[in-house]
């Protein structure tokens, strides 16, 4: 596949694209996914976000050898709508088999959204990094290059949007588009803006917030997805960017040189068709109700140290905490360390309560948070329907390669 200019890259690939082909399906839909594992490589199929049984989860308990086919089948609940997207995860190779390429996006639609009218985009972000012939470049685990890399999480200097370099989007001046962005990146943090504009924030991982919530610019984590909207406030002919701002997730000794650079990630391009009639935003998006904390019949602490979580490194045959369906708890999680971990859960959307005390400022559905370098949160989960050993992580990949990543046990 081409996807430096000059050279071919060896990849793999879901259906022969990067990303993967855009999953599309509706709140209640039975879905069945027929897949092949044609790779020399075991695999598995991970639907990030989406609440589903144990056996479709995709997590490493359920590999697929090389030649291997396994069916995909889970119901789309109601009420799930939003950016989800899928990757592989196997055990301890998630950050390869990302980097060659694997990872698409899902969008689940709800019968009642109150954007339903508006244009949209899905953006899919990744990163990359190549040798000089094309190779994507993953430095031997031994050498420097390779010990930064499993410090910080890989990082590449080529930023790409669905695969392609800065594209270019078009907006008629007035229109208002609905964009959906996955941060498909191994380690990146994105710290995402519109040079000369705002947005509003519509939605999170878990789909629409209440209200819309208006926005210079956003910290979106790896594997996180948000949902905003973008007003094409300027005149017809003009442009704008989409930038990555810098951001600091790192430990000091690790910090990349060009850490400060902005980076553009797309090109805005006004039509030169005369503004169109205003489109008027709905006040309201959806109710969502809080998880009821007076139900808490637990407390959990996990905490995040140097590439370990409570002290321990993952182990598949180790349960680190056992439950049962039906329960609401809240997970005390703290970071810590010098540089920032964005903790995922499997299976099961969860709302934050606070962030170093601070109250929350709106409810959302998520199963992404990033923990910045010390600083802690509290979030509240219920654990509906579904029994099953679930992971949670830190989603920087080369820190869940080597072990920061646990086992919840749900029992029936
Ligand atoms: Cu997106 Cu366990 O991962
Ligand atoms: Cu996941
Ligand atoms: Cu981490």
């Amino acid at each position: 596949m081409s996807l430096v200019p000059g050279v071919t890259t060896s990849v793999f690939a879901y259906n022969d694209h990067i990303p993967g082909p855009t999953l599309v399906v509706n709140e209640g839909d039975h879905v069945i996914v027929h897949f092949t594992n044609d790779l020399p490589e075991p695999t598995t199929v991970h639907w990030h976000g989406i609440h589903l049984p144990f056996e479709s989860d995709g997590s490493p308990f359920h590999p697929i050898a090389p030649g291997q086919k396994r069916d995909y089948v889970f119901t789309v609940p109601a009420g799930s709508a939003g950016t989800y997207w899928y990757h592989p995860h196997p055990d301890r190779r998630t950050g390869f088999a990302i980097g060659k390429g694997l990872f698409g996006g899902i969008i689940v639609r709800g019968p009642n959204d109150p954007l339903r009218d508006l244009p949209e985009q899905l953006l899919v972000l990744s990163d990359n990094r190549f040798l000089s012939d094309g190779a994507v470049d993953f430095p031997d685990a031994q050498s420097a290059p390779g010990s930064v890399d499993e410090e910080n999480g890989r990082e590449g200097p080529v930023l790409f949007v669905n695969g392609q370099v800065n594209p270019t989007i078009a907006i008629r001046s007035g229109e208002v588009q609905r964009w959906r962005i996955v941060n498909a990146s191994a380690g990146r943090i994105y710290r995402l803006a519109l040079a000369g504009q705002s947005f509003l924030l519509v939605g999170t991982g878990g789909g629409l917030i209440e209200k819309p919530v208006e926005m210079k610019e956003i910290v979106l984590a790896t594997g996180e997805r948000v949902e905003i909207l973008v007003r094409g406030t300027g005149a017809p002919g003009s442009r704008t960017l989409l930038l990555n701002l810098p951001y600091d997730r790192y430990a000091p000794q690790t910090r990349p040189r060009d850490w400060q650079t902005t980076r553009d990630l797309l090109t805005l391009q006004t039509t030169t068709d005369p503004p169109m009639q205003p489109v008027t935003v709905p006040a309201r998006l959806r109710q969502i109700t809080p998880l009821d904390t007076s139900k808490v019949t637990a407390v959990r602490t996990v905490v995040f140290g140097q590439g370990m979580i409570n002290g321990k490194l993952m182990d598949m045959g180790r349960v680190d905490i056992s439950t049962h369906v039906g329960a609401t708890e809240i997970w005390e999680i703290e970071n810590v360390v010098g540089m920032d971990h964005p903790f995922h859960l499997h299976g099961f959307q969860f709302q934050v309560l606070d962030r170093d005390g601070v109250r929350e400022p709106f409810l959302a559905w998520k199963d992404m948070l990033n923990i910045p370098k010390h600083s802690s949160a509290r979030i509240i989960v219920r654990y509906d329907e579904y029994p099953g050993k679930w992971m949670f992580h830190c989603h920087i990949l080369d820190h869940e390669d080597h072990g920061m990543m646990g086992v919840l046990e749900v029992k029936p």
